[in-house]
């Protein structure tokens, strides 16, 4: 039996891949990469690895997960080292335990490497921290796509005071909207992280109002902040060429 390593590979930039994320990769037999791992990152790969593209298309969720899950297994039964390379961290709207669960119910070692999640790291990289003393002492990390299993019921998160959204991009309008209909300020800032840690970054700033009225332009992948937080921006940078904003 070969074992299988989940391995978070960050947010994009390949420095912020860990030292054992790095030792790991360049002794794997094969790997399976998701849609949000770098090419950078890839390079840095044993040069003999088999490489294998596991990207989720959209509606397909499901089959595709049972095909991530075979391929998993038909590699690991004879012995090879197998790495589960996925964006930010494998336990982070990851599936990361998911896949932990099956490899160890076919008797198959697993090994998690920690990795750096971009809910934290692509406000924290944009200048905007989750929390900060004196404007928020509490965040939620929150999927902002509306699967079945996974809908957020949003009047939980209303008092929150810094909310991040990842997968939220699609459904903006509708989150924006229903935010403010739960009682957060139509005024309260709201940041769409692009591609965040990679030269692609950019950063949109609006508010929930704007963002309710469909007026904000996103591109996915993005990291959504909502909350007061997202003003301090504009105090640790005084120069943000790439940034559009909208208001704020
Ligand atoms: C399926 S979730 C996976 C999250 C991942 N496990 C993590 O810890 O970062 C994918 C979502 O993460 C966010 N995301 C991941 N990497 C990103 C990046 N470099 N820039 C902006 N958003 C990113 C986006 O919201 C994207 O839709």
């Amino acid at each position: 039996m070969g074992k299988v390593y989940l391995l978070g590979a960050g947010p994009g930039d390949p420095d912020l891949l860990t030292i054992k994320g790095l030792r790991i990769l360049r002794e794997a037999d094969v790997i399976l990469y998701d849609r949000l791992v770098s090419p950078e990152i890839l390079a840095l790969a044993n040069p003999a690895a088999l490489l294998i593209h596991t990207g989720k298309r959209h509606g397909q969720q499901e089959e595709i997960q049972n095909e991530i899950n075979a391929l998993m297994l038909r590699h690991a039964i004879p012995g090879k080292i197998v790495v589960r390379l996925k964006g930010g961290d494998p336990m982070v709207f990851g599936r990361g335990a998911e896949e932990w669960a099956l490899l160890t119910a076919h008797g198959i070692e697993v090994e998690l490497v920690p990795g750096v999640s971009s809910a934290i790291a692509v406000p924290a990289l944009a200048g905007i921290p989750v929390t900060c003393r004196g404007v928020a002492a509490s965040f939620a990390v929150i999927t902002g796509h509306n699967q079945k299993s996974e809908t957020p019921d949003w009047v939980k998160f209303r008092m929150v005071d810094t909310l991040v959204i990842l997968m939220g991009v699609e459904n903006r309008v509708r989150i924006a909207t229903e935010l403010i209909a739960l009682g957060r300020p139509a005024t309260e800032p709201v940041a769409y992280i692009e591609r965040g840690s990679t030269d692609r970054e950019r950063v949109v700033t609006a508010t929930l109002a704007e963002v309710a009225r469909g007026e904000v332009e996103v591109e996915s992948p993005a990291v959504c902040v909502v909350g007061e937080v997202v003003r301090l921006r504009l105090k640790l940078f005084s120069e943000t060429p790439t940034e559009v904003a909208v208001a704020c």
